[in-house]
């Protein structure tokens, strides 16, 4: 039975402040929340800041992180390991954004190999995929999502996607306010899930698929509702609490 799961990506915003005011009224607002487990991943300066917090309010809320490099120590100017976010508690760990494909030319096969770094330092993947609009309307978006998860398949078996969560982002939908119908998001869930199925039905039926892409409280319940759907992975709406608990507690 998969267990829906909503996650805030932060992105490139915050101050002490904020990261404070959010996750206070975050962890109240979800107080007595089942059935969902809600992840949020500041960006990582304030990862230290959020962990005190959370364990000060005894919350459930999981820390998690929107990106991670290759290794885990050595002569790498400004990367950050998977030992450093494991330190400071993240354990749920976004790579292969559309924003790092797109702003820092991250392959498929780069982001599988992150894949498999966080698995074997035993952290888990929030591996996101997703078409642009030009592709979305070439007819090419199974194709293209169904290529992006090849990439962690074929080196390292679909098994490797036991445990880790999917996070189908139509880029045209990210933080324009033109989301994909809950019709539309669960045909190309479905579809992702039938093509992890023609390697390994269990993992398929398994593996938590979350949808991105301007989610919002008036809309998520709608999403939620779909077979497919496993949660959101959440931008915008995620940074105010309010919002974003009113969609976690639409997943619950
Ligand atoms: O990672 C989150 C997504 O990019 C969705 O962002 O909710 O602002 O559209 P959004």
């Amino acid at each position: 039975m998969r267990h829906p799961v909503v996650m805030g990506n932060w992105k490139l915003n915050g101050s002490k402040e904020m990261v404070s005011g959010l996750i206070k009224g975050l962890d109240a607002a979800l107080n007595g929340v089942e059935g969902v487990d809600v992840a949020i991943a500041p960006p990582v300066m304030y990862l230290d800041l959020a962990e005190q917090l959370l364990s000060k309010a005894n919350s459930k809320i999981i820390l998690g992180s929107q990106n991670v490099d290759l290794h885990n120590n050595g002569a790498f100017t400004g990367d950050i390991s998977p030992a450093m976010l494991k330190e400071f508690g993240a354990s749920h760990i976004i790579i292969g954004h559309s924003e790092r494909r797109e702003y820092h030319n991250e392959s498929d096969e780069f982001v599988a190999k992150k894949f498999a770094f966080l698995k074997e330092n035993g952290l888990t993947p929030v591996l996101c995929i997703g078409e642009s609009e030009a592709q979305n309307e070439a007819g090419e978006t199974v194709a293209v999502c169904a290529r992006q998860i090849d990439a962690v398949i074929n080196t390292q078996g679909v098994e490797a996607l036991n445990g880790a969560i999917i996070a189908y982002e139509p880029i045209w939908a990210i933080g324009t306010g033109k989301a994909a119908t809950a019709d539309d998001a669960q045909r190309i869930h479905a579809a992702i899930r039938a093509h992890i199925a023609e390697k390994s039905e269990e993992v398929a039926k398994n593996v938590v698929i979350q949808y991105g892409g301007s989610v919002k409280p008036e809309n998520a319940a709608a999403y939620f509702a779909q077979p497919d759907i496993d949660g959101a992975l959440v931008g915008g709406a995620a940074l105010d609490a309010e919002s974003f608990a009113a969609i976690a507690k639409a997943a619950a």
